[in-house]
Order: C-alpha cells, then sequence, then structure tokens
C-alpha cells in the first residue's frame, strides 16, 4: 500500500470511530427534551425515572422510583449502548405499554450524541460535575427550562409563600407572604403536594404561576392533609 493509501485509510477509519463515539456537547442539546422528566442526579426522580448510574442497570430497577409500570420491570432488559438505542428510537416498539410519554428519537446521529452524553453524564460522581457546567442545576425563572430539576420550594421568597387561602363560590383567594392577594377562578388552581426534600416546609405550602397569562398557578403542599386544612371558606 502506498504511504497516500495507508494514511487515507488511516483518516477514514479516524472519521468512523469519531461518528460511533457521537458528539457529547450535541448530546447535552439532545437531552435538553428528556431533562424535564430525567435528572442525572442519584435518586432524584421526577416525571421519569433519575438516569443517574443507567448503565448495566435493569430495565424498572431503580429502587427509589415508585411509578414503574409492569410493562418496563418485567421486560428483562439490561441498559447498555444496544438496548437504549433500541429503546430511544421507539419505546412503545421496544416495551409495548411502557409508561415514558415520549415517541422516540428518530435521527441515528442525534441517538449517538446523546447516548455519548449520557454515558459521561450518568457515570457514578459524574451528576454534579455535569450539572454545574451545564447551568443546569439553577433555577432560571422559577421554572424547569433546560431542567433536570423543579424549583426548590424549601425557602421560597415572600411572594412564593402562601399565609393564606379563602376559598369563596368559584374563587381561590391566595394571599402571600409579600401581602398581595391573587384571585384565581377555582378551576385554574391546582393544589398539590412535594413530600420531598425540595418540597416545602409543613405548613408552609408555595404558590408558583402556571402558563403564560398569569389566570393559572399552583400551590403546593408539603402533604395532602396540609391541603383542606390551610383552605378557609370565605367570602
Ligand atoms: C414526558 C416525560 C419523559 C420524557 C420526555 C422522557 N422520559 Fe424517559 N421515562 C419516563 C417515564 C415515566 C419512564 C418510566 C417508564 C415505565 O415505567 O414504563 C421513563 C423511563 C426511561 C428509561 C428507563 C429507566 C429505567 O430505570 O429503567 C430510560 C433509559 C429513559 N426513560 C430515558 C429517556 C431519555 C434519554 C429521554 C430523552 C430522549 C427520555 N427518557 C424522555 C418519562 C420521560
Amino acid at each position: 500500500m502506498s504511504r497516500l493509501a495507508a494514511l487515507l485509510v488511516l483518516i477514514a477509519s479516524q472519521t468512523v470511530a469519531l461518528a460511533q463515539q457521537g458528539d457529547v456537547a450535541r448530546g447535552q442539546q439532545v437531552f435538553r427534551v428528556c431533562a424535564t422528566c430525567h435528572s442525572l442526579e442519584p435518586n432524584r426522580n421526577m416525571t421519569g425515572p433519575s438516569l443517574a448510574e443507567l448503565w448495566d442497570r435493569k430495565a424498572g430497577g431503580l429502587a427509589s422510583f415508585e411509578r414503574y409500570s409492569d410493562a418496563l420491570k418485567s421486560s428483562g432488559i439490561i441498559w447498555d449502548d444496544r438496548s437504549l438505542d433500541t429503546w430511544l428510537t421507539d419505546p412503545d416498539r421496544m416495551v409495548p405499554d411502557n409508561a415514558m410519554p415520549f415517541e422516540g428519537i428518530k435521527e441515528r446521529r442525534d441517538r449517538a450524541d446523546l447516548l455519548a452524553f449520557l454515558k459521561d453524564a450518568t457515570k457514578p460522581g459524574a451528576a454534579p460535575a455535569v450539572a454545574a457546567q451545564s447551568g443546569m442545576g439553577g433555577m432560571v425563572g422559577g421554572g424547569m427550562m433546560g431542567g433536570g430539576r423543579v424549583p426548590n420550594l424549601r425557602e421560597p421568597q415572600a411572594s412564593e409563600r402562601v399565609t393564606r387561602i379563602a376559598h369563596c363560590r368559584d374563587t381561590y383567594r391566595v394571599t402571600t407572604a409579600d401581602g398581595k392577594t391573587h384571585a384565581f377562578w377555582e378551576r385554574n388552581l391546582r393544589l398539590k403536594t412535594d413530600s420531598s426534600k425540595d418540597g416545602p416546609q409543613s405548613d408552609s405550602p408555595a404558590i408558583i404561576p402556571a402558563g403564560m397569562m398569569g389566570d393559572r398557578a399552583d400551590v403546593i403542599f408539603a402533604s395532602p392533609e396540609e391541603i383542606s386544612k390551610k383552605i378557609e371558606t370565605r367570602c
């Protein structure tokens, strides 16, 4: 083989290797669609299970996640490069009746990049570094944009800390620690709980806006028992 031919072969094989490796930075962008449901921190579960330490884990096997479908739990899958690529191509095809509300990623390159990112980011001990580097840990406007995290309600601002809730006919009036009172049509106020360490302290529910128009909000309590205790019927 001439030296030129040898060089071309070398370049070609490196290009293939690179393509297979996937682009971690691009993969991190692709991960944004997952981050609304999945965190990379161990046992920080949201809509979906934490993806920390995913490789070699049994599907449906994270003990701290309460909401796996029977289909995923009994699938017998072990997560690795190959099974994850198949899952992310078309979850419903791989595991019919699974509970992940996600249609899949059709572009092979997007999946390769995502998996390159995830493989690094889910290694034991990797999450804090990834979060810091990408600014993922931070609250963006109190929301979870680009997320991996829901807003922490332990230390809410005065404008978020609910001091009183009154219900009258079809309206809730929510008073916050900054002295303001907001009125909501009862169908537009959602009452939720967060019993995790990110949730509000007991007897100190928090209100966060939901939707764009300011007409909807969530009030989040530490436990279900608090909900009706906190709401007075008063006109
Ligand atoms: C709308 C929420 C949502 C989105 C978006 C989402 N997932 Fe999921 N994911 C879930 C839920 C819920 C489950 C549990 C499914 C079940 O039990 O059947 C899950 C399960 C998984 C699992 C199996 C984990 C385990 O412990 O067995 C993996 C891996 C996964 N998702 C990766 C991803 C990736 C990567 C993305 C982005 C491309 C993504 N998911 C997007 C909600 C979501």
